[in-house]
């Protein structure tokens, strides 16, 4: 069971402080949707405003085609599962399952059924009788999932449930999520500042900075088409190489850039309304800068740390005029520390901010 979630101008306030500022999403049934944003940006406050958990302070909150913001929370047909996994000490695990079941009057052999189908799902029915306090971080997370999934909801709400888990453990949950996803079918909803998250398990993906949305995509237009400058600095590891604009020209092929770093470059962009270049940025990333070592022409760097990954190597470097650049390399490559190496980009792997943020975009995208 899923269901389409339409979130409509919504705005959250308190007080005179504004939190979020008409924020307008469609969410299909059964995808898989992640916020993303810097600490502070807003994603709890609209998560808790679809589970019921927070008013809005303008707009509208449908599920299902049915508005339910001014629903209390238990009557919308979603489940939450929070960070800190809320699981009452004193219950067994099974009793911490069926708990919510039971206050809203289940028959008793249905909510068995469903009890033991979901800690089956979970791989936990081994672990019925437990009391939480005697459970890994791990077990304890997928028994808050399971107290989610023998509601039946129509969406689930995930507020950062991996953050408490090491790396290990944070790693395989997140797997064990997509696989439930993919099982389930259901509507999903997961909160996180963890962009590997957010790439690993969205269909699609909500970025969001300061009260507003800044792009929604798939994981692969947001990395490869970042709509402002913003999110192509949150996306991606290491974060885009950014180079103040000194001048443009247009040319036959398109908009020919020079920065102080890199000299002047062609980009494939074409900026045909007389906009100046004044407080605009060209972007690339690491893996789109590479150094060469086969006569190509590039530009020099000095590189100052290498950071070896095995398949690949990063290069933090100084470029003559002090710009400083990440650049990948072979994985097999010696270069150490006050190397001089050769580097070229890839023209049509430039991006292009302008003074307000936003991307320009090439003309075949
Ligand atoms: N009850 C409240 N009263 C006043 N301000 C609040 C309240 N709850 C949240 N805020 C503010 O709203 C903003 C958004 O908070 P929210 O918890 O949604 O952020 P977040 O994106 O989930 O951040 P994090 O990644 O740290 O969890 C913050 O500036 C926060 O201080
Ligand atoms: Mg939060």
């Amino acid at each position: 069971m899923s269901a389409s979630i339409e979130i409509d101008n919504v705005t959250k306030r308190y007080g005179a402080l504004t939190v979020l500022d008409d924020i307008s999403l469609s969410i299909g049934a059964g995808e898989f949707v992640v916020f993303l944003g810097p600490s502070g940006c807003g994603k709890s406050t609209l998560l808790r405003m679809i589970a019921g958990l927070e008013d809005v302070t303008g707009g509208t909150i449908s599920v299902a085609g049915q508005r339910v913001d001014t629903l209390p929370p238990g009557k919308r047909g979603v489940a939450m599962v929070f960070q800190s996994y809320a699981l009452y000490p004193h219950m067994t695990v099974k009793q911490n399952m069926s708990f919510g079941l039971e206050n809203i009057g289940m028959a008793r052999d249905e909510i068995e059924r469903r009890v033991l189908a979901a800690a089956e799902t979970l791989e936990i029915g081994h672990l019925l009788d437990r009391k939480p306090a005697k459970l890994s971080g791990g077990q304890r997370q997928r028994v808050a999932i399971g107290r989610a999934i023998v509601k039946e909801p129509k969406a689930f709400l995930f507020d950062e449930p991996l953050s408490n888990l090491d790396a290990a453990l944070r790693g395989r949950t997140r797997l064990e999520l997509a696989q439930l996803h993919h099982r389930l079918g259901s509507t999903m909803i997961f909160v996180t500042h963890d962009q590997v998250e957010a790439m690993t398990l969205a269909d699609r993906i909500v970025i969001m900075n300061a009260r507003k949305i800044e792009q929604i995509g798939t994981p692969m237009d947001v990395y490869q088409r970042p709509a402002s400058k913003f999110v192509a600095s949150f996306i991606g590891s290491p974060a885009m190489n950014f180079l103040p604009v000194t001048a443009w020209e247009n040319t036959a092929t398109g908009l020919a850039v020079t920065t102080s770093g890199l000299g002047r470059v062609e980009t494939g962009f074409k900026v045909t309304d007389g906009t100046s270049h004044d407080g605009a940025t060209l972007g690339i990333r690491a893996e789109d800068i590479t150094v060469v070592t086969d006569g190509r022409p590039g530009v020099p760097l000095t590189a100052e740390v290498v950071e070896r990954l095995g398949d690949r190597s990063l290069v933090y470097g100084v470029l003559d005029d002090g710009t400083k650049l990440v650049v990948e390399a072979d994985g097999r490559s010696h270069i150490k520390a006050d190397d001089r190496v050769t580097v070229s980009a890839d023209d049509h792997a430039f991006h292009l901010f302008g003074a307000d943020g936003r991307a320009y975009l090439r003309e075949a995208e």
